[in-house]
C-alpha cells in the first residue's frame, strides 16, 4: 500500500429514509452521489464514514403500518431489508446504517431530549397548528398562506392539531445561526438554498418549535414523561450523532468524524438540517457540520415523483436491464446536482449508447485491438511525438486530476464525470485524426504508431482511474483490459503526472464494456415500466396546487407568425460582470458581451444566483427590446430564463457548446 500524508477524515450522510414503501429512483440518485463523494475521499487518502439509514417513527408509518394490519415494528422491518437490498444492488458503500428503532439511537435522542429539557433549552407548554403529517411538520398562516392553505412542500392537506406538548427554545439561538449562515458562505450549498433559508425562514422570525407529540405512540418515548413521544425530525437528526456513539462510552467515531464534512439532503429537508439541527447542536454546545448540501429533485414529466403521484421509476428494474454501472453513471452524470432534473427514459438510453456503448466502450476496444493488431499486444513506447497532434490531449489528460478534484470539492460529481468524458471524447477525436490504421501502413511511421497508441492506452488508464467513485465496475475491466495489475497505476495520486502506464504491458480485449441497445424497442419496454401520470391516490385535494401557481405553467399565448417572431433579435452574449443593485432586492447588474458591443442588462434573478455566478457564462438575451429604466439604471435587452412553476428553480438559458458572442439565436 502506498504511503499517504495524513488527510482530515470525512463524514459524509444521506438522509435517513422514511421506510413507508420502496425507495425509488430519487433516493436512489441521492445515495449513489453520496456514495461516489465518499469512494472519491477515500480513493484520495481520507478516512471516511459514509452513513445512511431508515427513519422509522411517525403518525404517518404508524397508520400505514395500521393499514397494512401488521405492527410498526413488523411494517418497518420489512421495508427496511429492501434497502439493504437496494443499496448492495446498487454498490452503495457505506459504512454504517443507522435505523431509529435501534436501541443506541434511542438512548441517545432520550439523553439529549433530557440535557437539553434540564438546561432550559426545551420547556413544555401547550400549541395548536396545522400539521402535516406525510411531511411531519407543523406551518404557520404565513406559510399556509403563501401556499393556498396546502403543505408548503408537498401540497398535501393540512390537519389541525392541538396538543400539550414540550418546545424547543429555537427563538433564543436564531440571530446566532443567522450570523453563522452570513459568516460561513459554505455551510449551506448551492448558495441559492442559504438565502432561501434566511430569506423565506430565518430573517421573517421563528416561533418555537414543538418537539413532541402525545395523540400517536409510534416514536421516541420522552422518559421523563411517557404521555409523550418524541417529534419524529428531533429524533430523526440525532441519527448523524447516534451512529457515532455520541454520549456512551464507546464513542471513537464520534471523536474522529464529527462535525460532519457534509450532510447532502434533497432540497425540500434543507430548512430541518440548516435550522433545525443547528440549532439542537447549539443547544448541545456542539459544532455545527461543515456544509449541509441541498440537491434537486427528479421530476418525471416536471412532476415530483411519490408513490402517492404513481409514477415512481423503480431502480431495481432498470439495475437489472441495463447493470449497475449504466444506471449509476446516468444518475451521476445526468442532473446538475444541486437543481432539478427531468428523469427521461429516452435520454437515459442514449445517454448508454452514446456515452457509454460509444465513446467510452469503443475507445476501450479499439485501443486494445489496436495494440493487439499493430503491437502484439504489447504496450508499445512513445519515441515520436507530435506535439501538434499530442499535447492538447496529453494536457486533457493531465489536468484531469485537478478538474475531478475541484469538482468532488464543490460536491459536483456530475461536473467530475463530465470532464472525464470530455477526455475521452478528446481521445476519440485523438484516434480521427492521427488515423493510426494509415500509419500502420508505412513502415517508417512505426514510432509515430507506437506513440500514438502509448498515449491512447495511458488516456485510458487515467479514464480507469478517475472512474472508480463512479463506476464501480467499468474500471476494473477497463484495468484488466489494459494489463495493469499494480495498485499504485490504480491510485488517485498516479494520474497527476502522464506517463504512468510501461511499454512493455501486455493487454487483453475482453467483452465490450457497454453492448449498444436498440433504442426504439427499448422505449417500448421501458414505457411499459413506467407508470403513466395517475391522479394522486391519497390525497383529497390535488397536490400539484402548491407547487404550480394557477395559470402560470400551462397558459396557451395565441399564434403568432413566422414575421412576429422574426421581430425578436435573440443574441448570445458572454456575461462579463455582474454587480449588485444598490437597494434592489431582485435585481443584478451585468455587463454582457454582445460580439464587441457592450451592454449593460439588468435582470430579476438576485434570489437565485450570487453576483459572481454566471461570470464568463454564454446567455440569450433578448437584443432589441427598447430599453428602460429600473433603480436609476438604464438596462436594454433581457436574459431569457427558464423557470418552474412556483420559482423555485431558475436557470438562464444557455448553449450545449461554446458559441462565439453576438451570434444570432434563430
Ligand atoms: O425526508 N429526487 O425521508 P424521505 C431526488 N426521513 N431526490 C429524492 C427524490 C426525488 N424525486 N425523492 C426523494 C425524509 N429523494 C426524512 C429524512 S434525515 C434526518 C430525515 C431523496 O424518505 C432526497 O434526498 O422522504 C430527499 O431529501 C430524501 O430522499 C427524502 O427521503
Amino acid at each position: 500500500m502506498e504511503k499517504r500524508s495524513k488527510k482530515a477524515p470525512y463524514y459524509i450522510t444521506t438522509p435517513i429514509y422514511y421506510p413507508s414503501a420502496n425507495l425509488h429512483i430519487g433516493h436512489t440518485y441521492c445515495t449513489v452521489n453520496s456514495d461516489a463523494l465518499a469512494r472519491y475521499k477515500r480513493l484520495t487518502g481520507h478516512e471516511v464514514y459514509f452513513l445512511t439509514g431508515a427513519d422509522e417513527h411517525g403518525q404517518k408509518i404508524e397508520r400505514k403500518a395500521q393499514e397494512a394490519g401488521v405492527s410498526p415494528q413488523t411494517f418497518v422491518d420489512n421495508i427496511v431489508e429492501g434497502f439493504y437490498d437496494l443499496w448492495r444492488l446498487m454498490d452503495i458503500s457505506n459504512d454504517g446504517f443507522v435505523r431509529t428503532t435501534d436501541d443506541y439511537h434511542i438512548a441517545c435522542v432520550q439523553k439529549v431530549f433530557k440535557k437539553l429539557y434540564e438546561k432550559g433549552d426545551i420547556y413544555k407548554s401547550s400549541y395548536k397548528g396545522m400539521y402535516c403529517t406525510q411531511c411531519e411538520a407543523f406551518w404557520t398562516d404565513t406559510q399556509l398562506k403563501e401556499s393556498g392553505g396546502v403543505c408548503p412542500d408537498c401540497g398535501r392537506p393540512v390537519e389541525e392539531v392541538e396538543e400539550e406538548s414540550y418546545f424547543l427554545n429555537v427563538s433564543k439561538y436564531a440571530p446566532r445561526l443567522i450570523e453563522y449562515i452570513n459568516e460561513n458562505p459554505d455551510f449551506i450549498r448551492p448558495a441559492s438554498r442559504a438565502k432561501e433559508m434566511l430569506n423565506n425562514f430565518l430573517l421573517p422570525g421563528l416561533e418555537d418549535l414543538c418537539v413532541s407529540r402525545s395523540t400517536f405512540k409510534w416514536g421516541v418515548p420522552v422518559d421523563f414523561d411517557s404521555k409523550h413521544v418524541i417529534y419524529v425530525w428531533f429524533d430523526a437528526v440525532l441519527n448523524y450523532l447516534s451512529k457515532l456513539g455520541y454520549l456512551t462510552d464507546d464513542d471513537e467515531l464520534y471523536k474522529k468524524f464529527w462535525p460532519a464534512s457534509v450532510h447532502i439532503v434533497g432540497k425540500e429537508i434543507v430548512r430541518f438540517h440548516t435550522i433545525v439541527w443547528p440549532i439542537m447542536l447549539m443547544a448541545l454546545d456542539l459544532p455545527l457540520p461543515k456544509q449541509v448540501y441541498g440537491h434537486g429533485w427528479l421530476v418525471l414529466d416536471g412532476k415530483k415523483m411519490g408513490k402517492s403521484f404513481g409514477n415512481v421509476v423503480d431502480p431495481v428494474k432498470l439495475v437489472e436491464r441495463y447493470g449497475v454501472d449504466a444506471i449509476r453513471y446516468f444518475l451521476l452524470s445526468e442532473f446538475q446536482f444541486g437543481v432539478d432534473g427531468n428523469f427521461n427514459n429516452e435520454i437515459l438510453i442514449t445517454r448508454i449508447n452514446s456515452d457509454l456503448a460509444n465513446d467510452l466502450g469503443n475507445l476501450l476496444s479499439r485501443t486494445v485491438a489496436m495494440i493487439e493488431k499493430y503491437f502484439d499486444g504489447t504496450v508499445p513506447e512513445s519515441k515520436a511525438q507530435l506535439p501538434e497532434e499530442d499535447d492538447a490531449v496529453i494536457e486533457a489528460a493531465r489536468t484531469l486530476h485537478e478538474k475531478v478534484e475541484n469538482a468532488m470539492n464543490a460536491v459536483r460529481p456530475d461536473e467530475a464525470l463530465g470532464e472525464i468524458f470530455k477526455l475521452i471524447r478528446s481521445c476519440n477525436k485523438y484516434i480521427d485524426v492521427t488515423a493510426p490504421w494509415l500509419l500502420a501502413k508505412d513502415e517508417s511511421k512505426r514510432d509515430r504508431l507506437g506513440t500514438v497508441l502509448y498515449n491512447l492506452a495511458e488516456c485510458m488508464r487515467i479514464v480507469g482511474v478517475a472512474l472508480q467513485p463512479f463506476m464501480t465496475r467499468t474500471s476494473p475491466k477497463i484495468f484488466e483490459q489494459l494489463g495493469i495489475g499494480d495498485e499504485r497505476l490504480a491510485s488517485f495520486d498516479s494520474i497527476a503526472e502522464f506517463g504512468g502506464i510501461e511499454p512493455g504491458t501486455k493487454v487483453q480485449k475482453g467483452d465490450a464494456l457497454f453492448p449498444r441497445i436498440d433504442i426504439k424497442k427499448e422505449l417500448e419496454h421501458l414505457e411499459s415500466l413506467t407508470p403513466k401520470q395517475e391522479a394522486p391516490k391519497e390525497e383529497t385535494k390535488e397536490p400539484e396546487k402548491a407547487a404550480e401557481k394557477p395559470g402560470e405553467k400551462d397558459e396557451k399565448l395565441p399564434e403568432i407568425s413566422y414575421d412576429d417572431f422574426a421581430k425578436l433579435d435573440l443574441r448570445l452574449a458572454r456575461v462579463v460582470a455582474c454587480e449588485e443593485v444598490p437597494k434592489s432586492k431582485k435585481l443584478l447588474k451585468f455587463t454582457l458581451d454582445l460580439g464587441g458591443e457592450e451592454r449593460t442588462v439588468l435582470s430579476g434573478i438576485k434570489h437565485w444566483f450570487n453576483t459572481d455566478d454566471l461570470i464568463g457564462k454564454t446567455v440569450v438575451v433578448v437584443a432589441n427590446l427598447a430599453p428602460r429604466t429600473m433603480a436609476g439604471i438604464e438596462s436594454h435587452g433581457m436574459i431569457l430564463c427558464a423557470s418552474d412553476a412556483g420559482d423555485v428553480n431558475l436557470s438562464p438559458l444557455t448553449t450545449m457548446s461554446a458559441m462565439q458572442s453576438g451570434l444570432k439565436v434563430r
